[in-house]
């Protein structure tokens, strides 16, 4: 699952909102994903923004009328909505979401969503006051109830000078969305617990201890779980990284921080990975104002953290399964098997560290993934595609729904 967008059909109906132009640049970036987009404008959309900006963006003709002459467009309102793999609607105007909570077909764009038996997403864009007006409530409350998925508009300023929810939400987010609808959904029912990033141990007010991890790899590890359908939790220490869309994101800074926020998230997941880069230890004392450079001890005294996946290895419950992460420069196979077996881990990714284009802050990894069963060398690709290749052993490793760890 490299690229999910790569060789997708998807119809993006563009409707009458200022905010239509922003869709242009999502139609360009699902194009550089080798997505086949087809968009489909309702007539008040065409006075926001020209038809020929998404023809040519998409590089695709642009659907705008019900009835054509032309013999290849006499049956578009059903053949775009039968080939479809995913439909998005942005920015979806009150009056389409009335119409396709009604189930109404009075243009292009709501036919073919009713002749779809694809995915549909709609991300409303509206003034705050029509978003919150109890029928507009109302009809996306209706539309959920289709099997629809309504992505929360952004709060923010709008173009009629308002502040409130209403604006289109950001593509970051309708992407991972978008992603997920193409994605197989084997996580599903899967309550998850991913760590990422490093701990920072202070000294005093200025000063700490770290480590060079970027967090990449575990938010990799959290989006792409999104993707399948788990119902993730990414605990993180300091990161620059944005919190992957659908994730419930919980920052921590050292490892202590950590360990409580891991131990009490973990008693309610069926899988954890660990792919934070903890720190083993702290500085004995924290100053409380910061030392002057004239009064610092040459001599840091540091005492032991606490190892959270040993814990978690101890207090493993029947059907949850644990993945550690190593990070090693040398003997990776040797230093992996040792640690699964210390930790009482289900499966471990070794990470050699020696090379630059692996490991710490690179977009890319090569992993070394340790169980019981042996050892396997996973291919040497993005930070994303590594994750994808170890949620696919971690769902091989996943017990019968029935015998998941006990929830609660
Ligand atoms: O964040 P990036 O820049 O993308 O880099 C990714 C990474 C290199 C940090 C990541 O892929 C990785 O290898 N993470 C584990 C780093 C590490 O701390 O390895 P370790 O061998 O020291 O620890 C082994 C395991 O025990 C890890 O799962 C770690 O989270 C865990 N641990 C370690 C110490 C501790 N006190 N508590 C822990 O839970």
């Amino acid at each position: 699952m490299q690229n999910v967008f790569a060789g997708k059909k998807i119809v993006i109906g563009v409707t009458g909102s200022i905010a239509a132009f922003k869709v242009a640049g999502w139609v360009s970036d699902l194009a550089k994903e080798e997505a086949l987009v087809s968009v489909v404008m309702t007539p008040s959309a065409t006075k926001f923004i020209a038809p020929l900006t998404f023809a040519a963006l998409s590089g695709n003709d642009v659907s705008t009328e019900m009835f054509s002459a032309a013999k290849e467009d006499t049956m578009a309102h059903i053949s775009l909505g039968r080939e479809a793999d995913i439909v998005l609607i942005a920015p979806a105007t009150a009056n389409t979401i009335a119409k396709l909570a009604n189930g109404f077909a009075d243009d292009l764009l709501t036919t073919t969503v009713l002749a779809t038996r694809a995915g549909v997403l709609v991300c409303p864009a509206m003034n705050s006051r029509m978003y919150s007006h109890p029928a507009t409530r109302q009809n996306i409350v209706k539309l959920k109830e289709l099997g629809y998925t309504v992505i929360d508009p952004a709060c923010g300023m709008m173009a009629c000078k308002e502040e409130g929810d209403g604006r289109l939400p950001e593509w970051e987010e309708v992407k991972e969305y978008l992603a997920k609808s193409l994605s197989p959904q084997d996580l599903q029912g899967q309550r998850i617990l991913v760590t990422a990033g490093p701990t920072r141990e202070p000294l005093d007010p200025a000063r700490f201890l770290s480590n060079r991890s970027s967090g990449k790899m575990g938010y990799a590890l959290a989006r792409s779980a999104f993707r399948r359908g788990g119902a993730v939790t990414l605990v993180s220490g300091p990161s620059t990284l944005s919190c992957p869309a659908g994730v419930n994101l919980v920052k921590v800074q050292t490892a202590v921080e950590m360990y409580d926020a891991v131990l009490d998230h973990a008693r309610h997941c069926s899988v954890v990975i660990k792919a934070a880069a903890v720190a083993d230890y702290r500085p004995e004392k924290m100053y409380e104002h910061k030392v002057k450079k004239e009064h610092i001890d040459t001599r840091l005294i540091l005492e032991r953290n606490p190892d959270i996946l040993l814990e978690l290895g101890k207090r493993k419950k029947a059907g949850q399964l644990l993945v550690g992460f190593a990070a090693e420069s040398k003997n990776l196979r040797q230093e992996g098997t040792k640690k699964l077996h210390n930790k009482n881990l289900d499966l471990i990714a070794v990470n050699d560290i020696s090379v630059d284009r692996t490991g710490f802050e690179a977009e890319t990894n090569q992993v070394l993934l340790i169980s019981a069963s042996g050892a396997e060398s996973l291919p040497y690709t993005s930070k994303l595609h590594t994750a994808d290749l170890i949620w696919d052993r971690v769902v091989s490793l996943l017990p019968a729904s029935a015998e998941k760890a006990e929830q609660g």
